[in-house]
């Protein structure tokens, strides 16, 4: 059967476009009528009910505010009369000889109806807050949409992140319940999952329960009243569900402006932000750009490589597919265990129609050559897509020709953990690509170029416009504020430029409307396609008690796209620079995590500031990439001298 909004010309993405932004009310209306709703939103202006009500000044977004629903009737219950045995996650774990585990539509349906029941046993009520960290397991899906259909809000948090981190989150979120596993496998690695949880609950009096799911059987301690298992508490569900008359838990009725879930995200400041996105704006938008950017038909096998902890697991491995009633792949492990074949082999064994990765990880398999993908057959995949920083051509072309074979679209998907979804990509083999660029938006999003003053960057003698990416009006899926904080969402988002969302980030657009990324313009990094604040490293760096301040940047890195490079000024107390450099290390990793380890660290003995303080950052940016001559103008720095000892003592 296909679906009616579904894109299937350069015509209609036009016509398309031209109604979504002319006339986003009916536009979208008409999309949510092939939705579950509880209670139906009202025709627009009846009874002073609208689709959309908004202002980017508070800012106030609503989108089919009073309508009611839950988004797991809509993910799983309404697939289960045609395609309740047709495969909703295949999972692949993270070594090859281990079994695969197909959930079907049934067996997610029943899954996660027992979870609900399981978070209600333990006293979980709508709008608490749940956090989760767990591996890449289907026990993270259920946990994720048994949080969605009692109407907790989950908050999950990436793997690879320290006790320090996850207690700064809890803490944030109140939250009063923890899901997780002893561990988790990572190629090679076991990480001990449970026991992090147990380091960032010293002295944490919110968290009630702890419900541990057993994975790698790694040794944990549980705590008599708030840890329990997993499956205990699963199969006494069961048990429960089966004396009611069937496992069936019913779905919560939700406003279609609750909370659904909170993502913490790096910005420009020291501390994460909880994002938060609401139940329908969010799901509208998932289903429609999963279905319109892969171009996703029935059967096929989507395969997003994309770890849950970050918001391209949750649209685009979890939200998106299931509500489109697709076919899930998700991996537990990493692409380089047991060799660097994995992705491949993953495609060739599950015949994957649609593979989604990140830049950094084509960069990362380009290295090891074509040896990987001998004997590897390819021929199932249709579309090719990318995700979380700009694609350089060269990996673009090996993509194009060594895993596309040069027939299959690439969709270079622009988007945000505050977006929901992708908001500027091209659409496989609907609208154009071109190598490097996002190209056109979606409908619904109208973006501009701006200038520091937020007045519309001119086009040039070529044709391009260069300057700030903004938007501005809202689309379903964009954030609604950081959680506990409101203001903050204003300051961050919408006080830049008035009237606009600003995206962070730079752009050029062509004389066709096509739209290439460059990247942040603000103090946030991209590393490996994981956004980390600059601030956020420096603070961690500067909790070693050798260390007296430091400055962090990006560089160009082959691989992960940006490095971390962090000039620090330490109170040489114990005289050996290697092992401040190890300790530093390892304290970055205790307050953030390993993902924000900084690649370069120069001692210096003096950083470039104004007489006002403020550290010139443009100059360190110019020096860690490599520039020496046009730093440009220093003579405003209150010691010009540290600049030339920071270039000689460039590592
Ligand atoms: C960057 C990930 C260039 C961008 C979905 C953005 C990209 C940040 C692309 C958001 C792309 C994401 N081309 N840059 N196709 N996609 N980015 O919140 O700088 O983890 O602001 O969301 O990644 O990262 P986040």
């Amino acid at each position: 059967m296909s679906v009616p909004y579904q894109i299937k010309s350069i015509e209609q993405y036009q016509a398309d476009y031209k109604k979504s932004i002319e006339e986003p009310e009916a536009f979208w209306a008409s999309i949510a009528e092939h939705f579950v709703w509880k209670r139906k939103c009202l025709p627009a202006g009846e009874a002073g009910k609208n689709v959309l009500n908004w202002n980017f000044k508070e800012p106030k977004i609503e989108w089919f505010a009073g309508a009611t629903l839950n988004i797991t009737e809509n993910c799983i219950d309404r697939h289960l009369a045609d395609k309740g045995e047709q495969a909703a996650i295949i999972w692949e774990p993270n070594h090859p000889d281990e079994r695969v585990r197909v959930v079907t539509y049934n067996r997610l349906h029943k899954r996660v109806c027992q979870f609900a029941q399981v978070l209600k046993n333990n006293g979980v009520k709508k709008g608490d807050r749940v956090c989760i960290y767990m591996g890449m397991v289907p026990e993270l899906a259920y946990a994720v949409l048994g949080c969605a259909r009692i109407g907790a809000i989950h908050s999950v948090i990436f793997g690879g992140f320290s006790a320090q981190s996850i207690a700064d989150r809890l803490e944030d979120a109140q939250a009063e319940f923890i899901v997780t596993c002893d561990g988790a496998y990572r190629g090679d690695k076991v990480i001990p999952l449970k026991s992090v949880i147990d380091d960032a609950l010293i002295g944490n009096k919110v968290v009630k329960k702890v419900i541990v799911y057993t994975r790698t059987r790694t040794p944990v301690s549980m705590l008599k009243g708030r840890d329990i298992w997993w499956e205990d508490e699963m199969d006494h569900a069961e048990t429960q569900l089966e004396q009611q008359g069937g496992i069936h838990f019913p779905a919560e009725e939700m406003d279609a402006e609750d909370p659904l879930f909170i993502l913490y995200t790096s910005g420009s400041t020291g501390k994460p932000k909880g994002v938060v996105h609401t139940s329908a704006g969010y799901m509208l938008w998932t289903n429609y750009t999963f279905l319109n950017v892969f171009q996703y038909k029935p059967g096929q096998i989507h395969f997003c490589t994309a770890d849950i902890g970050w918001i391209t697991g949750h649209s685009y491995i979890v939200y998106g597919p299931l509500s489109a009633g697709a076919t899930s792949l998700m991996f537990e492990g990493v692409p380089t265990f047991p060799d660097a074949g994995r992705f491949w082999d993953i495609v060739d064994k599950h015949q994957v129609n649609i593979l989604y990765t990140a830049p950094t990880a084509i960069r990362s398999l380009m290295s090891f050559g074509l040896e990987p993908l001998q004997g590897k057959d390819l021929s199932s995949l249709k579309v090719l897509g990318t995700v979380g920083e700009p694609i350089n051509e060269e990996a673009w072309n090996w993509y194009d020709e060594n895993i596309g074979k040069k027939k299959c679209p690439i969709v270079d998907t622009w988007w945000q953990t505050e977006t929901g979804g992708c908001l500027i990509s091209n659409l496989a083999g609907i609208t154009p690509s071109r190598p490097g660029w996002a190209t056109l938006p979606m409908p619904g999003i109208s973006p501009k170029l701006v200038d520091e003053n937020g007045n519309d960057s001119p086009e040039d003698e070529d044709g391009l416009t260069k300057g700030n990416l903004v938007i501005d009006k809202p689309w379903p899926g964009i954030l609604r504020t950081t959680w506990g904080d409101h203001e903050r969402c204003r300051t961050n988002y919408f006080a830049t430029y008035e009237n606009l969302y600003f995206t962070g980030d730079g752009a050029i657009k062509d004389e066709n409307g096509f739209y290439r990324i460059t990247g942040r313009v603000d103090d946030v990094l991209n590393v490996s396609g994981h956004r980390i604040g600059t601030a956020e490293v420096e603070n961690a760096i500067n909790m070693h008690s050798g260390v007296v301040e430091s400055a962090v940047v990006g560089y160009p890195h082959e691989i992960k796209g940006q490095g971390i490079y962090a000039f620090v000024i330490d109170n040489n107390l114990h005289g050996d620079e290697e092992l401040t450099r190890k300790d530093i290390l390892q304290t970055v990793s205790r307050v953030i995590g390993p993902i924000a380890k900084p690649d370069k660290i120069q001692f210096v003995k003096g950083l470039p500031k104004t007489r006002s303080g403020k550290i010139m950052r443009r100059i360190l940016r110019k020096i860690a990439e490599g520039e020496t001559e046009n730093l440009g103008d220093t003579t405003t720095l209150l010691d010009p001298n540290v600049v030339d000892e920071i270039k000689n003592g460039k590592l």
